[in-house]
């Protein structure tokens, strides 16, 4: 959605943003494209993503700050990187192709790899850890709760039954035996486990939900938070606390009047999320599942 970034952040010359997953800098170009004289902090767990992204966007050097960190930890960033009062801040959550068509990340079962799915290569967790050592019962609840796998209970003790498992192949046709899945099925049967245990390794809910607190800390008076996820998962959590940090009042409805002194910090700017558009969708078949989602500091 680099078309939309620019113009959902409202990029204006002289703006500073912040691109929390800069990834391989896509997004930041398109920023710095947008408008004249913006500096940008790009933030990502990930060293070879910065590395490249540093590369692409060598032209526009002295506009850029990069870091290596956890987007949870952005109000602390900003501040040190002097990116507190900003004008706009940017989620594009996930993974990135990059990472998922590298075959040593062990991200996609496309590629048989050792269970690693960390974008930080530096962190102690791996998915070998949560595959071969968690218990059953904790399996089953990330594979329910972060995968949204309706059979999880089936796919935990294949798992466990299973054990050692070493790679994404191995994972994969385990998952797939456990639920007898047929093989001409559209989605893989093993999608969703992939996808909690990449959320469980990077522990991305609780980051999420840091991230965002701090965003808004970050952003002065006007300024943009805008939200990219890709499962109902991760959209959820944005949408509730939109909607919590835009609300009025918290006080149950059964009182008279309000006694709670809330003070909303967002405005919500998008009404329900914004999709990529067709032709992008037709280029990009892994942007289909994209839902932006744009509210403004106030
Ligand atoms: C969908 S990709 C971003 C792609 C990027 N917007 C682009 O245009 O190339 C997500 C990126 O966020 C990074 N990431 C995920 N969780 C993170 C976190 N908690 N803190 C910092 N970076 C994170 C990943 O390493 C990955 O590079």
């Amino acid at each position: 959605m680099a078309a939309e970034v620019p113009l959902a952040l409202s990029t204006k010359p002289g703006g500073s943003y912040i691109d929390c997953n800069l990834g391989e800098g896509g997004h930041t170009e398109a920023i710095l494209k947008s408008a004249y004289s913006v500096s940008i902090l790009g933030i990502d767990l990930d060293y070879g993503a910065l590395s490249r992204a540093q590369d692409r966007l060598s032209r526009w050097a002295a506009q850029l700050s990069l870091h290596h960190g956890n987007f949870a930890d952005i109000a602390l960033i900003a501040r040190n990187r002097r990116f507190s009062r900003c004008d706009g801040v940017l989620f594009d959550l996930g993974v990135s192709s990059a990472q998922l068509d590298d075959p040593e990340r062990g991200f996609s079962f496309r590629y048989d790899a050792s269970l690693d799915m960390r974008f930080d290569p530096g962190a102690r967790l791996t998915a070998y850890d949560i595959v071969n050592r968690w218990p059953q019962s904790k399996l089953e609840w990330i594979i329910r709760e972060l995968g949204e796998e309706p059979r999880a209970r089936r796919v935990a003790a294949g798992i466990v039954r299973n054990r050692r498992i070493d790679t994404t192949g191995q994972l994969a046709a385990v998952v797939s035996k456990s639920l007898n899945w047929p093989i001409r099925s559209r989605r893989h049967p093993a999608t969703r486990t992939f996808q909690a245990l990449r959320m469980a390794v990077n522990e991305e809910i609780s980051n999420l939900e840091r991230g965002l607190a701090g965003a808004v800390e970050a952003l002065s008076r006007g300024g943009r938070l805008v939200v990219i996820s890709y499962h109902s998962v991760e959209d959820r959590i944005v949408k509730r606390f939109m909607r919590a940090s835009a609300e009025i009042c918290d006080c149950p409805p059964r009182l008279p009047e309000c006694m709670c002194d809330k003070t909303p910090t967002l405005t919500l700017l998008s009404k329900g999320v914004i999709k990529p558009r067709i032709s992008e969708i037709r280029d990009n078949p892994r942007a289909r599942s994209a839902r932006m989602r744009v509210a403004e500091r106030i």
